[in-house]
């Protein structure tokens, strides 16, 4: 067959794709939500949990994600039809590529939010405001913020806005450009976070915290969060790597770079538990305090350190840094569809969805102030977004790219794409699908 190019344009190397599919999948998923959930859930037994998930789940449905955008070199919801043509399958499962889509919207909706919130504590980090902060008044710094819908705006139109004047300069001028010069700043701001909590007396119990295995502690529950999480930390079941994978050069190989990038992504979720909860433990707080662990115990606990507003400062930079380059890659699949569907260039594309997803946004940042009584099953809109998509759409769309690369693609495409010289590492995929 002939080889087919995206006419989006591809990454210059096998290390750029590998760059940019580790920053979407490092992001507020291991910095602010991972520390939180293992926290909420009992710390070692759930990491257990979750590093499996990763390897007999995660890894198989990247690989399915990247051979079918590389073999359909579009975005994923024409990758998914002309792939299942080629199979002789119905091109009805481009439906996947829009439940895909839609997943990216929601997601992006509540994303931008906590995203602004990073942007507004890194400004608040480097003036100092919170330096010698009490916990209660730093709740209250955090509750102010959320109580207040036109701070949460600014901030949250800031990010929209950063994130489109990435993918306006297209593949290699916008994302591409980005990965290379963040990633690289994102790793070294990480190590010396690293650096930083290594010295506090509260190393050895933050440690101890996440790789304890006690499976007393252990639910059903928290192995769904665990099971749904590999899929929000990957960035899999919508596309995301599917469409990062269509741009991917041709004879590189697939089953490598997927566990690197997996491999990249647990070991930034590891060491960002091991940066946030020794400091937590070395100002004597509580690991399980939920989503505020990151808003409210962090800033407490830098507020008393010697240097502490610096590395506050570093810390959510970083942070920023992994929500951008995710946020990035929530959104390239529409653009990519914009593009493909109506011939558009970038601008109109990226205008359209910009206001698209801030739109959305202001539901999500409301549900704290001005629709905080509105409730979907029992869930405020911020709550139901990321209940949706982390549980119920990712692990469905995750599914449905299982199904249709392990039973409907034919085996000969599959064989060719991914190249793996040993068959029985190639029974394993096929069989973990
Ligand atoms: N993987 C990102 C994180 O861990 O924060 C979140 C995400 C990005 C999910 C892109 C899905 C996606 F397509």
């Amino acid at each position: 067959m002939q080889e087919k190019k995206s006419i989006h344009g591809a990454w210059a190397s096998r290390w750029i794709f590998i760059l940019a599919a580790t920053g979407s999948a490092v992001g507020l998923g291991n910095i602010w939500k991972f520390p939180y959930i293992a926290g909420e859930n009992g710390g070692g037994a759930f990491v257990l949990v979750y590093l499996v998930c990763i390897l007999m789940v995660g890894v198989p449905i990247m690989m399915a994600e990247v051979f079918i955008g590389r073999r359909g070199r579009q975005s994923p919801i024409n990758a998914m039809k002309d792939v299942a043509i080629e199979a002789n399958h119905s091109g009805k499962w481009s439906f996947v590529g829009w439940m895909g889509v839609l997943a990216g919207f929601m997601i992006f909706s509540f994303y931008s939010v906590v995203a602004g919130w990073v942007l507004y504590y890194i400004a608040g980090m480097g003036t100092g405001d919170f330096i010698a902060i009490g916990s209660d008044d730093a709740g209250k710094v955090f509750n102010d913020l959320l109580a207040d819908p036109q701070t949460l705006l600014i901030w949250h139109t800031i990010f929209v806005a950063m994130v489109m004047v990435v993918i306006v300069g297209g593949v290699k001028k916008g994302l591409e450009n980005a990965v290379k010069l963040l990633m690289p700043a994102l790793f070294i701001l990480l190590l010396i976070m690293l650096g930083y909590s290594m010295q506090t007396e509260g190393f050895s119990q933050g440690f101890d915290f996440l790789f304890h295995f006690d499976f007393s502690e252990l639910s059903w529950n928290a192995v769904l969060i665990a099971l749904g999480h590999s899929f929000f930390t990957l960035s899999l079941g919508m596309g995301a790597i599917m469409a990062y994978g269509s741009y991917m050069p041709k004879k590189t190989s697939i089953g490598g770079s997927v566990i690197t990038i997996a491999a990249m992504d647990t070991i930034v979720a590891l060491i960002a538990g091991l940066v946030i909860f020794p400091i937590v433990f070395a100002n004597g707080m509580d690991p399980g305090a939920g989503p505020g662990l990151m808003f409210v115990t962090l800033p407490v606990a830098f507020g008393q350190m010697p240097g502490g507003q610096i590395f506050g400062f570093v810390f959510f930079l970083l942070v920023g840094i992994a929500a951008w380059t995710s946020a990035i890659s929530l959104i390239e699949p529409a653009a990519a569809w914009l593009v493909e569907k109506f011939g558009w260039s970038r601008v109109p594309a990226c205008i359209v969805l910009g206001l698209v997803v801030w739109g959305l946004g202001i539901a999500a940042l409301g549900s704290f102030n001005f629709i905080s009584d509105f409730k979907m099953m029992g869930f405020n809109v911020f709550d139901f977004l990321d209940f949706m998509t982390a549980n119920v759409m990712l692990p469905l769309g995750g599914l449905f790219i299982a199904i249709f690369a392990g039973w409907f693609v034919t085996r000969k495409m599959a064989e060719d794409e991914l190249a793996i010289s040993s068959p029985l590492l190639f029974n394993a995929w096929y069989i973990a699908l």
